[in-house]
This record gives C-alpha cells, structure tokens and sequence, in this order.
C-alpha cells in the first residue's frame, strides 16, 4: 500500500484552516490515498484546534490515518508532502494586503526553516497568508535546503473569480471558460487578464474578447477582481475563507494531478531564470502556467499588449517594493 500523503495546515484553528481540514482529511486532495494531517497553531489557540481535532475525528473519515495538533513548528513540519501556509494575520476593513508585512513577515521567515529542517525534499508549498507572493519569497529565502520548484503563492482565488465572472456575463457555468490569467501580485495591481481565454457557447469554442465588450474587460473587470477581497471583507466583516480554502485545494490538486491539455492557470512561483515576460527574477510572480508530473512550466510566447505591459510593470515594481520592505525589516540579504 502507498504511504499516507503528509499534509500541513498552518493556522488550522481560524477560519480558511477549519474550511480546508474536513475536505484534505476526506481525500480531496488525492482521492482513495490515506492522509496524515499536520495542525500547527499557536499557543493560544490549541483549545480551539482540539475542538477542530475532535470534530474531524468525528466524521470518521475512511481516508483520514491520523492526525498530529501541535504548536511546535518542529513536530507540525516533519516529513511533509505538501504545506498550506495559511496561519497568519488577516487584513481589515481599509487595510492593503502589504500592510500586513510586518505583522506577518516573520512567521514565513521562521517557517522556512522550519521546512528547509524537517520537511521532505520533494514538499509542495503554497503560501495563503497575506501579503502572499512576499511570504513565499521570505520563506524561500530562508529554506536553504529547498529549492524555488517546491514554492508558490495562491492566486487561484482571484483565477476562480475572474472565471466566474466571465461565466456569469455569457450566463453559463464557470467551467464553460478557460485560460483566463491572473499576472503579478495578489494584490489590487494584480492583472486580470482574458485575452487568451476562450468559452465553450453552444458546443462551439469561442474567445471571451469577441462576446464581451473591450471597455469593460479592461475597466469594471479588473477592479472587480483586483478588489473582490475588500468588497468580501466589507460585506462580511471578515476575509474570504470558504473560497479562499476551496482555491488552495485546486491549486495543489492541479499541483499534483497537472493541468489538463490545452488548458492553462494561474500560480505565483519564484521568476524563473529565463525572466519571462521580461519580469526580474527575486520575486514571486503569478503567471499562467501548465503543471506536468508535478513540474511547473510558464506559458511563454503570449502576446503582450502595449496596455498589459503596462500593468505587468506595475505589478513587479510592487513585488519589488515588498521584498525590499520585508528583506530590510527581517534582515534577510
Ligand atoms: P484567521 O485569523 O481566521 O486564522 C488565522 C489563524 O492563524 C489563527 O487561528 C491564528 O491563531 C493562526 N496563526 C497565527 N500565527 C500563526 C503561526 N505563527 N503559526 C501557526 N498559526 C498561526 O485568518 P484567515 O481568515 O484564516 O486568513 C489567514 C490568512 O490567509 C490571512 O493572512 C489572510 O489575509 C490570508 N488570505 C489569503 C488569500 C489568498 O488568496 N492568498 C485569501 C484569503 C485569505
Ligand atoms: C482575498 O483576496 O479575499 C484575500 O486575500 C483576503 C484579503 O485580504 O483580500
């Protein structure tokens, strides 16, 4: 029999982690494979994860093989497969996401090396935890033992609403559209782009940009998905959890499993060295991607519009901002 899949979730007592413990330990992630699940929380926090603990016991998952609740980054980080980063500060009502560097930057730089010591080589780590994109390079930058293939940043969620966005303007499902982009920072210079995106109408496929209007794919769209995280916390009182937690699954399934032919998504990964796109590399930079075998590979050769040049430029002059912001305050070269 295959060994159980390993699976860390950070935070797993606030409110993405208790949205994505029962669907991990119900073998979403791999179906019919056993999982181990990794809890770490803080101190404070371990009454609550006990409840979590025991309330996924009680769902007697057939799936589920164990469970390991800890506060110490030592026993939560041991020989894992795959890593949800999520245990973090989330923003407030009037927050940006990059205000939350400073409260958080040091859980990442700490948890680094937490994986570079104790977590298999081949871990897949997706930083959820605002501001995402610099978290991941922070905890890249201190794993010393990993290298840039095992770390990404989410920007599934924003991927997700761009598609559902589209779906609902041509009134059908969202799985009807494929290949829209998310490019840069989770952030609100994020770029949300469908140029490339294609929709399945009446059996036949056609491009999104020949059904809707150019004015609003380059206007209302983009601040609305640039700005969807604000409006959810307004409207809520609290961030995004239930598709924030849905989003991270889709992103290690497609991780794990790999895309589907002729189809491509979003993921913040360290800038390769051929800088695609032109962007730098020291950032971690969402692009559209195909996943094989669990390799990560840029869809390259795009065409690139005077006005997406524009707003990829914006987005990695961001990015850069961040890290120097984070290196300076962390110490970290
Ligand atoms: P939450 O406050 O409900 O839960 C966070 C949990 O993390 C808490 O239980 C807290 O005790 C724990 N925690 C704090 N420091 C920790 C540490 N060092 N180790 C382990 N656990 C720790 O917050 P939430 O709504 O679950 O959001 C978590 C993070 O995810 C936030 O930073 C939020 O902004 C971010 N987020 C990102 C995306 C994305 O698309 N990338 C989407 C939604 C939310
Ligand atoms: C989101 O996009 O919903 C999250 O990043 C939460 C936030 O702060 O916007």
């Amino acid at each position: 029999m295959s060994e159980p899949l390993r699976v860390l979730i950070t935070g797993a007592a606030g409110q993405i982690g208790y949205a994505l413990a029962f669907r991990i330990a119900n073998g979403e992630l791999s179906p019919g494979k056993k999982v181990i699940l990794h809890l770490l929380e803080i101190t404070p926090a371990l009454g609550s994860l006990e409840g979590v603990v025991m309330e996924l016991t009680d769902c007697a998952f057939p799936t589920l093989q164990g469970v390991v609740a800890t506060d110490k980054v030592e026993v939560a980080f041991k020989d894992i497969d795959v890593a949800f980063l999520v245990g973090s500060m989330p923003r407030k009502e009037g927050m940006d996401r990059a205000d939350l560097l400073k409260a958080n930057g040091n859980i990442f730089k700490v948890q680094g090396e937490a994986l570079s010591n104790y977590a298999k080589p081949t871990v897949k780590v997706l930083v959820v935890g605002n501001p995402a994109n610099t978290n991941a390079l922070i905890a890249l930058t201190t794993s010393s033992k990993l290298s840039a293939a095992n770390f990404t940043a989410m920007t599934r969620l924003d991927h997700n609403r761009s598609l559902a966005e589209i779906a609902s303007q041509l009134k059908v499902t969202a799985d009807k559209v494929k290949n829209v982009i998310i490019w840069g920072n989770h952030s609100n210079t994020q770029v949300p782009d469908v140029s490339n995106a294609v929709v399945e109408l009446d059996g036949k496929t056609v491009k999104v940009t020949e059904k809707i209007d150019e004015a609003y794919l380059k206007g209302d769209f983009v601040s609305k998905i640039s700005l969807r995280g604000g409006a959810i916390i307004k409207a809520r009182g609290l961030s995004s959890a239930g598709s924030a937690a849905n989003a991270a699954i889709d992103h290690v399934k497609t991780w794990i499993h790999g895309t589907k032919p002729g189809e491509f998504v979003s993921m913040a990964i360290p800038v390769p060295a051929n800088q695609p796109y032109g962007i730098k590399t020291g950032v971690v930079f969402s692009f559209p991607v195909t996943v094989t075998n669990g390799v990560i590979k840029v869809v390259e050769g795009l065409p690139v519009s005077e006005w997406l040049q524009g707003k990829l430029k914006a987005t990695e002059d961001e990015l850069q901002g961040e890290r120097s912001t984070a290196f300076g305050a962390l110490g970290l070269a």
